[in-house]
């Protein structure tokens, strides 16, 4: 289609009423507007339709199926089957993938830290899962999460099998693998509560500042957003914070929103969290490199959270039947500005 054509077509589709979400953060500069999905939930046909709307949810992500436990599960015996699916789907679709994750301490195949490795035996098998994963979607992948969450709250290194055994320099290590593996993905570090300005922000800014020093290919910061209806750190912080980080001169992207309440939820809670999502939203939409956001599943009937935090839930904007909540349209304000 001709491009002027095609922008002219995008403007219509969002000015009418109910514009969607991945086309309102295309239509104000951002690459777009996503959603995590696990395997699993795809037998789902009502849920598997909404899924593959583009026009919502232009990239997708697989909540578990990357990860170390489901891609090397025996040493050296890799299996892809799960991510091939996601990303298949995906290609599909026409929508974008993040890959998640290459090194994480959770979720890691139990062989990882059972084998008691010298520094020099995990340097290696970390960079070979990460070399080996990243190359085998080489070219499909818009970002990778290529360390996940390595932070402590008061921004030191979390103590992990990695951290203790090979140092800091894991993540530079990892970095450097993914590059040589897929030179076109861009290299994110991801890790929650670093919505808003805090010890643990600080403690992802000096480390990227100190990747750049050395070189280090470094794309991103990844910014989870697991978050707390009436809870969140205020608007400025949330984008004096994403802007800090920006400043470095790396993008940021706003990876695994959701914001949770009490359940059952009642007409306050829905209401303040339609407010919460505007505010994460519109901080995102204002700083320039933020590049786009994706949500933690869609649909509270597949949310992660009651399962991890007992009498919580309802986090995202569809309900448990597949029906928009007002948190979508908190969205839709966020990316309008
Ligand atoms: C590979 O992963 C898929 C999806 O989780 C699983 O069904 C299959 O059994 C695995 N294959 C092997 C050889 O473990
Ligand atoms: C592990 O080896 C690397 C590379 O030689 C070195 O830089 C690092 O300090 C070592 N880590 C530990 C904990 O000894």
């Amino acid at each position: 289609m001709h491009s002027k054509l095609n922008s002219l077509v995008l403007l219509v589709l969002v000015t009418a009423a109910n514009a969607q979400l991945h086309l309102l953060a295309r239509a104000t500069g951002k690459q777009y507007f996503g959603t995590a999905t696990d395997n699993p939930e795809l037998v789902d046909k009502p849920y598997l339709k909404q899924l593959s709307n583009n026009h919502d949810f232009g990239q997708i992500t697989p909540s578990n199926s990357m990860k170390w436990f489901a891609t090397e599960p025996v040493q050296g015996k890799f299996n892809f089957t799960g991510a091939e699916e996601i990303v298949k789907l995906a290609k599909k679709n026409k929508q974008l993938v993040r890959g998640h994750n290459c090194v994480w301490h959770s979720q890691l195949a139990d062989w990882v830290e059972s084998g008691a490795f010298d520094n020099v035996t995990l340097t290696s098998i970390m960079i070979k899962h990460c070399y080996t994963l990243v190359k085998h979607f080489k070219g499909d992948i818009l970002q990778w999460d290529v360390v996940n969450e390595p932070f402590n709250e008061d921004g030191t290194f979390r103590s992990t099998v990695f951290y203790d055994t090979i140092g800091e320099s894991y993540i530079e290590t990892a970095l450097r693998s993914a590059r040589a593996a897929d030179p076109s993905a861009k290299l994110y570090i991801n890790d929650y509560n670093i919505e808003g300005l805090s010890p643990k922000s600080t403690g992802m800014l000096n480390l990227v500042k100190s990747l750049k020093a050395k070189r280090a290919p470094i794309d991103g910061i990844g910014i989870q957003g697991h978050l707390i209806v009436g809870q969140l750190p205020s608007f400025d912080s949330i984008k004096s914070n994403l802007q800090a980080f920006t400043n470095l001169g790396v993008d940021v992207a706003i990876t695994e929103l959701d914001i949770r309440m009490p359940t059952p939820p009642t007409t306050d809670s829905l209401a303040q969290q339609k407010i919460d999502y505007e505010t994460v939203v519109k901080a995102c939409n204002e700083v320039k490199r933020c590049v786009g956001v994706t949500i933690w599943d869609w649909t509270d009937k597949y949310s992660w959270v009651p399962g991890v935090f007992t009498g919580e839930g309802a986090a995202l904007p569809w309900d448990d039947d597949l029906k928009k909540k007002p948190a979508y349209d908190g969205i839709a304000a966020g990316l309008r500005g």
